[in-house]
């Protein structure tokens, strides 16, 4: 069993709870702490914790806590791990680790230095849907991977301090591209090198002074691709999709809008629907259970039997680190409007990966490029001359 602080009381603090306290589970939220008293109290009424406190030392510090989870805005993550550091209790935090890599690094080197556990509560890369489709990639289901695309968008976020610059550390790009980034990156495989980004970012809708739309394209050391296409301006709902092609295969997955229920009403006894859905009447598209839909559970479950055997989880401090610093060359590249180079000071994954030879062997003399069988029943296969390098088709029947 896990004892648990949790900082913070609002959105995402409430969706944790829910899953490390809604389903029998034997972890238990200790104390919670949160600006407001009021929240403080009301957060530890509806999740029967013991001790509530607007001191976040306090929190941290409280003996009865074994692990912290941080649920707070962007701009008060470095100081609530420092503060872990110094109690030397184990720690978890939401995406993204820091609001740029500087802050991510400084993060991840004074957990490593306390020497305490580490996890990073990327969601997202947690999901049922996404577990079965990272494993068919591991087995090698679609090949080799060519290119994985993810997109988030919706119709903005619901507090204000996602909206200040200062407090977010960015718009939509660090906001939702952290988890497209994470996403997409273990769908190539996290141990190559993403190495460099070419970004476009606007503020088309909002009066904010970050992006509100972006699209970006991240390129890895094996030529592979990763893209993300994220927003703050859409509208519709909550808009969760990603698509991986292979050189044997295909996935899509569609994580909210299209999850195989759809419902239509007059709007009479109309409540909750799926987080950010826009409406309540007409048709609609429920989610049955956001909370594993959306990853939480199993990620709690990696965190805590990690900590437990005394291993890392799946997603550390140190991928939370590599996200910012590619997030960081997608926000050059969108000034730039150039590739920019990922610069990581610390890699620990492969290096001077090549690209994969894209020539498949057909005889002696020749090379693959295209099997079909037309609708008149003709078999076809088109070859290309290793030496002259000439195209040419033969009719197989
Ligand atoms: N899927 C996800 O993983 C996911 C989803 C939403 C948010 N998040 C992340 O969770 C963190 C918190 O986001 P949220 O949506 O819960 O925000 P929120 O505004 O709903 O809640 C923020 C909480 O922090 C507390 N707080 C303490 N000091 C504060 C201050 N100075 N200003 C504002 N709030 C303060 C508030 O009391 C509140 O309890 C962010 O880092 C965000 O990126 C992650």
């Amino acid at each position: 069993m896990a004892k648990i602080a949790m900082l913070g009381s609002g959105f995402i603090g409430r969706f944790y709870a829910d899953s490390l306290q809604g389903y029998r589970s034997r972890d238990k939220i200790v104390s919670i702490y949160s600006r407001r008293t009021e929240s403080a109290q009301r957060f530890a009424e509806d999740y029967k914790v013991a001790h509530h406190t607007t001191n976040m030392e306090e929190a941290i510090a409280n003996p009865d806590v074994d692990i912290v989870c941080i649920a707070l805005p962007n701009n008060l993550h470095e100081a609530a791990v420092m503060l872990c550091c110094l109690h030397r209790k184990a720690v978890m935090t939401t995406k993204p680790l820091g609001r740029n890599a500087e802050e991510a690094k400084r993060m991840l080197q004074a957990v490593e230095q306390a020497g305490i556990f580490n996890g990073y509560l990327e969601d997202l890369v947690y999901t049922p849907k996404f577990i079965k489709a990272l494993e068919s990639v591991k087995e090698g289901a679609l090949g080799r991977i060519l290119w994985a695309k993810s997109r988030e968008t919706h119709p903005g976020p619901h507090s204000d301090w996602f909206w200040d610059i200062e407090q977010a550390g960015g718009g939509c790009i660090l906001d939702l591209g952290c988890h497209c980034v994470e996403i997409t990156r273990s769908y190539i495989g996290k141990d190559i090198k993403p190495v460099e980004v070419m970004c476009w970012a606007d503020t088309q809708v909002k009066p904010i002074d970050a992006e509100d739309h972006a699209i970006g394209l991240v390129k890895y050391e094996n030529g592979a691709i990763g893209q993300f296409e994220v927003s703050w301006t859409f509208r519709g709902g909550l808009d969760l999709r990603d698509e991986v092609m292979g050189s044997e295969g295909t996935i899509w997955i569609n994580s909210f809008l299209r999850t195989g229920f759809d419902m239509f009403t007059s709007g009479k006894g109309a409540n909750y629907v799926a987080e950010k859905a826009e409406s309540n009447t007409g048709w609609l598209f429920p989610v049955g259970d956001e909370l594993n839909e959306l990853g939480y559970n199993h990620m709690f479950m990696d965190m805590f039997n990690a900590m437990e055997a005394g291993e890392d989880p799946k997603e550390t401090f140190y991928d939370g680190y590599v996200v910012n610093c590619i997030l960081d060359a997608a926000y050059r590249s969108a000034k730039s409007k150039l590739w920019e180079p990922v610069q990581l000071d610390i890699w620990r994954g492969k290096t001077g990966v090549t690209k994969d030879s894209h020539l498949t062997e057909y005889d002696a003399d020749h090379y693959l490029v295209k099997e079909e069988v037309t609708h008149y029943g003709a078999k076809k296969v088109i070859l290309k001359n290793k030496k002259t390098g000439k195209i040419v088709e033969r009719v197989m029947e």
